[in-house]
């Protein structure tokens, strides 16, 4: 695979919305700004093959050629997210149909059917022709295969597709109906074609667990076959150009710690809403690094301003945009792309932001992304392929994601993704920078593994747990632990389930609170970063706990389980599982894991005051050390005795050093 030797710098570029001059124009401004890359031709199918096997590539040729002269790098995407009508004309097959069984006709993009074989077909032919024409070209960086797949399709093919999947996963019929408890409610099934999709039409959508679980996966898995379908082609003709895609912000509905595997790099587009907590994006880009084992990865669009869809769409303040590309480096990404670099003249998108807007260059956006670019280009590849060692990791599953939150009951509030990030975010605020990890990750790299509301307990992975705690691992699990296997049964003999030995205890009963209602816990004996008596808010849920070789560390103050365990440690074999049976207040959270930290000797990177934010990357070059203020005001960073150099500036620094409101500095230790 080719080294990347720079940060790749820019994003969506659309040319065919433009003149020859415009395009000129924005070559000068792309040199300006010092970008470096441009994505295309994302949604010009229908313009690169105006009828079936007739190709129009002339005008990209021209373009590709242009790029190179420019010195730009070209992200290069095949146009397959938006198929041209005449495909979905002749072959209305390739159109998908939704959840309501409504058949739909040709328009948005990434509407088609990702089992459509003719999809598939054509979409193999235009990317085969692509990729044999571009394969040598030297602007050619990346491949880009469609764009931000997702399509839940409910038509006949993807009904047969789906039956053919459950026969190979399960083999007999009896099996299905074991695995999806079909005795519940008389759903017995006595063959593969009597399984229908779970629609409107039936409401298995909402109102069975098991089967909507197993549609989610198989739409996975079609995805993965529909996207692969692609990549094996240009991977055949183009094997040394890294092949990614770019996965939606949104990214519940396709298992991405499936999908990512078969990508040779992942890639994700950032649009935190205006309201997002810093930790809540850091999050999201360790979940990013963390599907790969902590490879690289590119960040493949952001909005360089305000978006369009939001319900409101506030404009970037000043600096933020720097503030939010440097964070995504900080974690890990490679690149800093845009949606989009200049901002269309009609059409859904007309008011999101772009690097050269309708008023044009002389713009505050375009002066910041030019700022951007510079500093960019200064530091070439100080810490491309940077990779970060944590101690502490958080485990994210997605499929235990779908379950709990298909689950009815115990509480309609139920939301992974928060609770995994409040826990994140109690190691963040103590600037404590964290690994995402999924269940088939080694556990064996980390001391402290986090694993908040791990209610689906796949196939072996009790076992991991307990060698990771056996072999002197510090585990903290939380209410709605062990609760059922991969098909949504529940475990007999009280949750947690195959971890009740592991943590010394048994959960009885869970009880859900009202929003506005909240509980209390009083540490009954000091604990890691919490004094013995002090007392913390908690809520949403309770268990009812019942212990056997655990400690109780705090108990409930009120309801009918006042005085039973809240919070609670077990030693078992080396090592220690925590256990806390409710949702702790932030304060609980803060301080727990930062005096869990300390005592496990898991440290900063460095020292700073609330709100700024340290990450450190390595490369076989250099150790980079990234420090983000997303305060509006200046704010004290203790650098200690290590002088360092600040590669945005030039200058030196040591001890403890102001830095201004959100602002960044990327940091080399002398
Ligand atoms: C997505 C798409 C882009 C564009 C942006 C707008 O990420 O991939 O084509 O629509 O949203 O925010
Ligand atoms: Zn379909």
């Amino acid at each position: 695979m080719k080294e990347q030797k720079i940060i790749y710098y820019g994003g969506d570029y659309n040319p065919d919305q433009w003149d020859a001059a415009t395009v000129d124009e924005d070559m000068r401004l792309f040199r300006q700004a010092g970008i470096n890359m441009v994505t295309l031709p994302v949604f010009s199918w229908a313009k690169l093959e105006p009828d079936e096997g007739v190709y129009n590539f002339g005008w990209l040729d021209a373009l590709m050629d242009t790029f190179a002269k420019n010195g730009l790098k070209v992200c290069l995407a095949t146009p397959t997210t938006a198929q041209p009508a005449w495909l979905s004309t002749r072959y209305p097959e390739v159109l998908p149909v939704d959840i309501a069984g409504r058949k739909r006709t040709h328009g948005m993009r990434v509407f088609f059917c990702v089992n459509s074989l003719k999809y598939r077909q054509r979409a193999a032919a235009i990317a085969r022709e692509m990729a044999l024409r571009y394969k040598d070209h030297p602007a050619l960086a990346l491949w880009h295969v469609a764009n931000e797949y997702g399509t839940y399709c409910y038509c006949p093919t993807c009904e047969a597709q789906f039956r053919l999947w459950l026969k190979k996963r399960y083999g007999s019929i009896e099996e299905l109906n074991a695995r999806w408890t079909t005795a519940f409610w008389g759903r017995t099934l006595y063959s593969f074609e009597e399984v229908r999709l779970p629609t409107e039409l039936n409401d298995d959508y909402r109102f069975n667990p098991a089967i909507q679980l197993d549609y989610m996966r198989f739409v996975t898995d079609s995805t993965v076959d529909c996207f692969l379908n692609e990549y094996n082609v240009v991977k055949a003709i183009s094997p040394d150009i890294p092949i990614t895609t770019n996965m939606s912000g949104y990214i519940k509905k396709l298992n991405q710690q499936v999908f990512t595997k078969h990508l040779d790099v992942v890639g994700w587009d950032n649009y935190p809403a205006p309201t997002d907590d810093a930790s809540f994006v850091a999050f999201k880009h360790d979940i990013m690094r963390g599907l790969k084992g902590g490879a690289p990865y590119f960040l493949m669009e952001q909005s360089p301003n305000q978006q369009n869809w939001q319900p409101y769409n506030k404009l970037k303040r000043p600096g933020e945009v720097r503030l939010l590309s440097y964070q995504a480096m900080a974690h890990g990404a490679d690149s800093c792309l845009f949606f989009q670099l200049r901002q269309s003249r009609g059409g859904q998108e007309k008011f999101h932001g772009a690097v050269i807007p309708h008023a044009g260059a002389d713009t505050r956006v375009y002066r910041e992304s030019a700022q951007l670019g510079a500093e960019l280009a200064r530091l070439g590849d100080a810490f491309v392929g940077g990779r970060s060692q944590n101690a502490a990791a958080l485990l994210f599953d997605w499929e235990n994601w779908w379950a709990l939150e298909l689950a009815s009951g115990p509480s309609k509030d139920m939301d992974y993704l928060k609770t995994v990030s409040g826990y994140y975010k109690g190691l963040y605020d103590n600037l404590l920078p964290a690994d995402v990890i999924g269940t088939g990750d080694d556990f064996a790299a980390y001391k402290l593994i986090i694993a908040p509301m791990l209610y689906m307990m796949k196939p072996g992975l009790a076992e991991k747990l307990q060698t990771f705690v056996q072999n002197g691992g510090t585990l903290i699990a939380t209410t709605l632990t062990g609760v059922a296997d991969e098909n949504d049964r529940c475990v007999f003999g009280a949750y947690p389930g195959p971890l009740r030995e592991v943590f010394g205890l048994w959960a009885e009963e869970t009880d859900a609170l009202f929003p506005a209602e909240t509980n209390t816990l009083r540490l009954q004996t000091a604990a890691p970063g919490l004094a013995g008596g002090s007392v913390y808010t908690c809520g949403f849920l309770c268990d009812v706990l019942h212990t056997a070789a655990a400690e109780t560390l705090a108990t409930f103050e009120s309801d009918f389980y006042a005085s039973a365990p809240a919070f609670t440690q077990n030693s078992f074999g080396k090592g220690r599982a925590y256990y806390i049976a409710t949702q702790p207040d932030k304060a609980f959270l803060k301080d727990f894991l930062g005096g869990l930290c300390a005592r496990l000797g898991i440290a900063p990177v460095l020292h700073a005051d609330a709100g700024v934010e340290i990450t450190r990357r390595e490369n076989a070059k250099n150790a980079i050390v990234f420090v983000l203020n997303h305060n509006q005001s200046p704010a004290a960073v203790r650098l200690g005795g290590t002088v360092y150099q600040n590669l945005l500036t030039g200058e030196t620094m040591q001890g403890e050093t102001e830095i201004a409101a959100r602002d960044v500095w990327v940091l080399r230790k002398l």
